[in-house]
């Protein structure tokens, strides 16, 4: 079957529907330069343009990208800051590259701890990209625990004595995208640190040593290629 992207109008046909990037390594890609980390944030952030553009140029169906977890706030008030700062001047900053690549945000994760001038201008930039194609999920103060829960908690307001698993799929924040099929790890760290717990069932991970900062346009399509290679059985033979 023939996708064509709205952004090239090319035809596509990208394997991955849905890819997950955890987004490690710009502590030590900063330290490496002796720099200080959130030196690695800055650069950390061109990685993700640079990434997400590619990702809807091959036309995947949505991309979810780890920013920030529930347990990162235990960081230096220093460092939190600096990240804060870096999504504040972003959200600011990306509704042109939104509509030109045909990309819908969704932010998941609980954002009421942020302050009312970022919850705001998170509520807009859903608003304004809600009629885009490509799902890109942004996951801020997000843990899968607290989704599981908030999930749990969603059905049970909804009054639900018994549940299905499709019920609680479509009670997690990504309800709008189909599971990942594949979850990239930048940084070398052979784990999942509390990213999409549910979804990743049946995902393939892949995991490389290369620090977020350093991840290229290429090193996407080089996960492509790779994940065409996995055999998925789902359990079957
Ligand atoms: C990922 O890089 C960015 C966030 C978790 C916000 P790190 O900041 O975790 O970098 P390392 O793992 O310490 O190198
Ligand atoms: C995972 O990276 C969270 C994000 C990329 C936002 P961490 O650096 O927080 O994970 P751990 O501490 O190595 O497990
Ligand atoms: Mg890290």
């Amino acid at each position: 079957m023939e996708k064509k992207t709205k952004n090239t109008g090319t035809p596509i046909d990208c394997p991955v529907r849905h890819m997950a990037f955890i987004m490690d390594g710009n502590g030590r890609w900063a330290k490496k330069r002796g720099m200080p980390r959130e030196y690695g944030h800055k650069f950390g952030a061109e990685a993700f343009r640079r990434v997400l553009r590619r990702c809807s140029q091959l036309g995947m169906e949505a991309v979810t990208f780890y920013v920030f977890s529930t347990e990162n706030w235990k960081r230096p008030q220093k460092e939190v800051d600096s990240i804060l700062k870096l999504l504040d001047q972003y959200l600011d900053e990306c509704e042109e590259e939104l509509k030109k690549n045909d990309i819908r945000f969704i932010f998941i994760g609980d954002r009421s701890p942020f302050s009312p001038q970022i919850r705001e201008k998170i509520d807009k930039i859903e608003r304004i990209s809600a009629h885009y194609t490509c799902i890109v999920n942004l996951a801020l103060n997000y843990g899968g625990r607290s989704e599981l829960v908030h999930a749990a908690n969603q059905l049970l307001k909804q009054g639900k004595e018994e549940i299905t698993e499709q019920d609680f799929a479509n009670a997690l924040y990504t309800s709008q995208s189909p599971e990942p099929d594949m979850i990239v790890r930048t940084g070398g760290d052979l784990r999942i640190s509390n990213f999409l717990l549910w979804q990743a069932a049946y995902a393939e991970l892949y995991f490389t040593d290369k620090l977020w900062p350093d991840f290229q346009a290429d090193d996407v399509d080089e996960a492509v290629e790779n994940f065409k290679n996995r055999k998925r059985r789902f359990g079957g033979v």
